[in-house]
Parts: C-alpha cells; structure tokens; sequence
C-alpha cells in the first residue's frame, strides 16, 4: 500500500515516514515546492503522479500566534489546500484522512470533548482548521477527519523540545497550568493514520468515516507536562529544573487557547480498536531517543 502525505519535515509527516516501513507501507511525502497548499494545480500534478492507495492531509499552517496576523494565509493552507486535496482524493477514488485539532473547540466544556459537540473556535488557526474540515467532508465523503492536540515527537518544534531548550540554561519555567489536554506523540498518530488509512482503503463500513479524536491517553496541563519532562530529565542527567505553575492571564498570547482542550477518545476505541498509549509512556519514548 502507498500512502501520499503532505509536508516534509512536519512532525507527523516525519513520524509516518518512520513507521511506514514497519506498518509495510510505503510512505511518498509530498511538500513544497513540489505541492504547495495554496496552489490546487500543483497539488492536482504532484498526487496524481504519485499514484496513492490513501492520502494522508498532515500539512498545515501550524503557527497558531502569527496566524492572527495572517489569516489569509492560514485558510489559504488550512481551508482551501486540503479540500482541493480532498477533492483529487475524489477523482482518484481514494480515501483521505485529514489531521485537524482541538482549537476547533472553544474550550468552555468542563468535560472531554466528543466528536458531536458543537465547536466554537477562538483563534484565526482553529477557524482555519474548522473550515478545512468542512472542505474535506463536502469534497471526499470518503474520508476520516482525526482531531488531535499538543503535538510532540523527536522532530521539528514541539513544546517538549522547547523544555529541554529552556532547561540547559534555566534552573526554573514557568509553565501555564490552567489549559487542560493531553499531550499526543506524533508517533502515535502515525501508527493510528496508517491503521486508519489500511482501513479506509479496504472496507466500505460507513461507521469508520466522518470524525474522530485522537490523542494520547490521560490528561494533564502544561505546567504537568513540562514536569515530566524534567522528571525524565533529572533522572537521567541529576539536573534539576522547577517548573512555576502560572496561570494563562499570566502569559498574554495574541492567539487565544482553549481553558479545555481534553478529547474523548471513545469512538476511535469502539471503531476502530484504537486507543494510544498514556502519554506519560509516550513522552518517556520520546526522551529515551532525544537524552
Ligand atoms: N502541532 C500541534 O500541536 C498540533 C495540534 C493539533 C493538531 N495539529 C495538526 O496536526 C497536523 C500535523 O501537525 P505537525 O505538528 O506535524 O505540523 P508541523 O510540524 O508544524 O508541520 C507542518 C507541515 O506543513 C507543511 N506546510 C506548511 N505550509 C505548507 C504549504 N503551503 N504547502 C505544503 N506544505 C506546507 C510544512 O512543510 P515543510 O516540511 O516544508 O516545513 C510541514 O511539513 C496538522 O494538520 C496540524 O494542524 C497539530
């Protein structure tokens, strides 16, 4: 099987090229300048002569603060790129599973959010996110639309290697404690894509298409990630780095986040048999390959 992603160096895009060969899967990543998001036809020529069994739609315009500045742009990448993926998806008869976030959410729940809850987007990138995900179900019926949250992997920017960045000089972070979510692998992602995709490509139940959550298991804040992350750290190197727990007010943004950012995982488990690991077990794998 092939699967086409977008992106080159992304965290996701990076994690499936990983775990591609293991799944048996051979993995075709697609980027700039080859495929660009805001540029259909060059998304039409660069898929198309890649031949996919799937598509995996992992590309985005990520920079959740300079999207507020920059709103074009980011529909441009997060809206109008992926249903125009989408709809090459369509005419070569593939199925598309596209990654999309929890900013879709306003984060006012107080519980985890499920797949029917009504989103509400506070930020430029999660309205980007939300209209992307509307163009991906109009263009490809056959799709699976995986909301997933804090992103960290061994590759590109992520918040646990800003950690580790901030902890070789600091002996003290401080570290927003009142944004609750679960922090979720790339790795992760990129095994569950690719079961996603296998099954999307093989069996026409409806049930598996439309949207689901995917993040790590447990939950935590921020403050609590970072702590576990200079645990793991201390552990290893006897460096110690405290972590002050402060409060969103504290750490103005131009881009406002979701207070609750938690996703139920529930459907993905009675689905598809998916649920990711706890994202402590995670976040250690991740540090055993980058300390
Ligand atoms: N990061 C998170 O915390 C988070 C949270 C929730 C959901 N998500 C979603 O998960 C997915 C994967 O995120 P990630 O963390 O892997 O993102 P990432 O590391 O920021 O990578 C973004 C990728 O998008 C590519 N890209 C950006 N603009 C493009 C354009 N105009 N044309 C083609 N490619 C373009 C980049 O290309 P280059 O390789 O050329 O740089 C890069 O490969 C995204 O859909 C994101 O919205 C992420």
């Amino acid at each position: 099987m092939r699967i086409v992603v977008t992106g080159r160096q992304g965290q996701v895009v990076s994690a499936l090229l990983e775990r591609g060969p293991a799944a048996g899967v051979e993995i075709v990543a697609l980027g700039r300048p080859e495929l660009d998001l805001t540029d259909a036809a060059s998304i039409r020529a660069a898929v198309s002569a890649a031949r996919p069994d799937a598509i995996v739609s992992a590309a985005a315009y990520t920079a959740v603060d300079k999207a507020e500045s920059e709103p074009d742009l980011a529909f441009a990448v997060n809206a109008e790129g992926p249903g125009a993926l989408a709809a090459v998806a369509a005419e070569l008869g593939v199925p598309i599973v596209h990654l999309s976030t929890d900013y879709v959410f306003s984060g006012e729940k107080t519980a985890p959010y499920v797949e029917s809850d009504p989103t509400g987007p506070v930020s430029v990138y999660g309205r980007s996110k939300l209209e992307g995900e509307r163009r991906v179900a109009e263009a490809q019926p056959n799709h699976a639309i995986l909301r997933t949250a804090w992103v960290y992997s061994p590759f590109g920017a992520n918040f646990l290697k800003t950690m580790l960045r901030l902890g070789e000089t600091r002996d003290a972070v401080n570290v927003v404690a009142d944004q609750h979510g679960t922090p979720t692998s790339a790795l992760d992602i990129a095994d569950a894509a690719i079961a996603v995709a296998r099954r999307l490509a093989a069996d026409p139940d409806p049930s598996l298409r439309g949207t689901f959550h995917l993040t790590g298991s447990g939950e935590a804040t921020w403050a609590d990630f970072a702590e576990a992350i200079f645990a793991e750290r201390e552990a290893r190197t006897g460096k110690r780095v405290t972590v002050g727990r402060i409060g969103t007010a504290d750490y103005p943004t131009p881009a406002r986040r979701p207070a609750n950012s938690r996703l139920s995982g529930e459907t993905l488990g009675r689905v598809y048999g998916l649920v990711l690991p706890d994202w402590r077990q995670s976040t250690k794998a991740v540090l055993d390959r980058l300390l």
